[in-house]
């Protein structure tokens, strides 16, 4: 049986590469996507990845994936601290896992950063990894299911 994980990434991932690279890396996008791919084919995950600029969009992906997903692994970006609409539509697809991944470490950094709407409705949490924490995500999440 396929294990679909979906990986889903809100505003501004799309820049990666060039976008504050002293914080994000210098890794693309694509190329994040690429390494997850590969990771999940390991692990025997059928890795769907995506990536978009709007909170509803994030919303209608959660719920796609509460019908077609075995798990979730989600950066949020900054909807993170702000979007009580994905907390919703992550417990509304409950008991599917959450994985919360972010690049950097949003604890060491601003204070309107600290708090995340998605933590409270993660199985867990990843972050300050950069790259690497979507593949322990998906690591994680395959031992787990
Ligand atoms: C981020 C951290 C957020 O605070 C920020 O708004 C992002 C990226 C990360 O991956 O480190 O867009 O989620």
């Amino acid at each position: 049986m396929t294990k679909t994980i979906f990986v889903l990434n809100g505003p501004n991932l799309n820049m990666l590469g060039k976008r504050e690279p002293g914080i994000y890396g210098g890794k693309t996008l694509d190329e994040i996507g690429a390494d997850c791919r590969k990771a999940g084919k390991e692990l025997g995950l059928d890795v769907d990845f995506r990536q978009t600029n709007h909170e509803g969009v994030l919303v209608d992906w959660i719920q796609e994936a509460g019908e077609k997903a075995k798990a979730i692994i989600i950066n949020p970006g900054a909807y993170s601290h702000t979007s009580i609409a994905i907390h919703d539509a992550l417990r509304s697809v409950a008991p599917l896992p959450v994985a919360e991944v972010h690049l950097s470490n949003i604890h060491a950094r601003e204070a309107f950063r600290h708090v995340s709407m998605v933590s409270p409705v993660a199985l867990g949490v990843i972050c300050g990894f950069g790259p690497y924490g979507y593949v322990m995500a998906l690591q994680a999440l395959a031992a787990r299911l």
